[in-house]
């Protein structure tokens, strides 16, 4: 926590004394390739400007999530076309993506950035950040703790995610998820398996158990165990070893011998599935492979694998980066944003997120720097250009 002394001295430099309409939120476009989603929908806006908060959107920031200019006017925001203005006036600026390094430089020296940031493996943005002497909140690093839930941006994403991955594999599949019985015969329900459940594995599994598909399930966690079974599924047991190390409910690493017996285990599995989605990461470290190059051989023509974790290096040795590529007649898809697939949905969320988010790092008399606070101190990256958190001090 700060002191006396150094609150005040903060707060002499603070954008946030006195009336909070002097405080500019700037919502830019979000210029990643394949993203759709918008980091404030126009109920959010209308919320923030309920609040006294002057909200400042990127003409055309909505239109990818289908929120035109126009919506977000009516609900308080001002449309600023020119993108250079929009991050040299902000007072903070809220994004789903890290803003380039060019449009960090364009902000003030104070200015509050809150975005995803994976700060581990965004060297570019942090020392953009650090020349530029701005302030970092990134959402991924908000600790996954009860009261931090409704801030959770990895979990809504994530479970949006889980579902759209079973959209996708049904799309591909030339065959149906339920058992049909009809006169002209009976069709049996197609066969999924699902690698990792964690946030987006528990939605694939819902998802794929309603559109009546058998589904069996494998994860390193053995409490998952319960929660895979009482949505319906079969647990696929691998017996643990003491190489799987967790903390906070992740996997921390796993031995390659580990690997190889979970592969040996799992292989009959992917060889009868229809569908195979892959969900396994690790925080931090590359993915972990569980589908290697002979087990697509082995699996039937015409079946589909989804690899969600193929940004983090694959959990299948033949995935492809934003491909879907087939190899020994497998469908292999390797989607790397598959929130922005459902940019309604996942922007909305996300608005909540870091909408909720702000509001426990500020009051009426502006942020709070509460450095002793678990969600704070998580989550703060640079504090006016000074890196803070332990990734970036490394
Ligand atoms: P994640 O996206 O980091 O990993 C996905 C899944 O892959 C995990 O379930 C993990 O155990 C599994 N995995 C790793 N290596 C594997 C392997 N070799 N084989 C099979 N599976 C493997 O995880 P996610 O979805 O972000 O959530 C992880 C944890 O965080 C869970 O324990 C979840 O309950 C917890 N959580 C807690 C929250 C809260 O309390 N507010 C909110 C969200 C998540």
């Amino acid at each position: 926590m700060l002191s006396a002394k150094e609150m005040a001295a903060h707060c002499e430099n603070s954008i946030f004394v006195g009336n909070r309409t002097d405080v500019i939120i700037a919502i830019p476009k979000e210029l990643k390739e394949r993203e759709r989603r918008v980091a404030l929908v126009p109920e959010t806006v209308k919320e923030l400007s309920g609040k006294g908060f002057k909200v400042q959107v990127e003409s055309g920031a909505g239109l990818l999530s289908y929120f035109e200019d126009v919506s977000y006017e009516n609900a308080g925001a001002q449309i600023i076309s020119d993108r250079k203005s929009l991050f040299s006036g902000a007072d903070v600026v809220l994004a789903v993506n890290a803003p380039s390094a060019e449009d960090i430089s364009g902000m003030k020296p104070g200015c509050i950035l809150i975005s995803f940031i994976f700060a581990a493996t965004s060297p570019e943005t942090i020392a953009a950040a650090e020349k530029a002497g701005i302030s970092v909140f990134s959402v991924d690093a908000i600790p996954r703790i009860s009261r931090a839930q409704k801030m959770d941006a990895l979990s809504s994403q994530s479970n949006l995610a889980g579902y759209k991955t079973v959209i996708l594999a049904a799309n591909a599949l030339g065959k149906i998820f339920p058992m049909l019985m009809t006169a002209a015969g009976t069709v049996k329900p197609a066969k999924v398996v699902i690698m990792g459940a964690g946030v987006a594995g528990l939605q694939a599994i819902a998802t794929a158990k309603r559109l009546g598909a058998l589904v069996e399930v494998s994860d390193i966690r053995p409490e998952t165990k319960e929660q895979v079974e009482s949505l319906g599924a079969r647990f696929i047991e691998v017996k643990g070893d003491d190489s799987i190390k967790t903390e906070g409910g992740y996997v921390k690493e796993v031995s390659a011998d580990f690997l190889a017996k979970q592969q040996a285990l799992i292989a009959k599995h992917v060889a009868e599935a229809d569908i195979v989605i892959t969900t396994a990461l690790i925080p931090g470290r590359k993915a972990p492979v569980l589908i290697t190059d002979d087990m697509v051989k082995s699996m039937k023509l015409g079946s589909v694998i989804v690899d969600m974790a193929v940004e983090q290096g694959g959990n299948c040795t033949l995935s492809e980066l934003n491909q879907t590529v087939v190899k020994s007649g497998v469908t292999i898809i390797g989607e790397s944003n598959l929130p922005s697939l459902l940019p309604m949905n996942a922007s909305q969320l996300y608005a909540k997120n870091i909408s909720t988010f702000l509001y426990h790092l500020a009051d009426s008399n502006g942020f709070k720097w509460e450095s002793g606070e678990e969600i704070t101190a998580g989550s703060l990256i640079l504090r006016d250009g000074k890196r803070v958190h332990p990734t970036v001090l490394q």
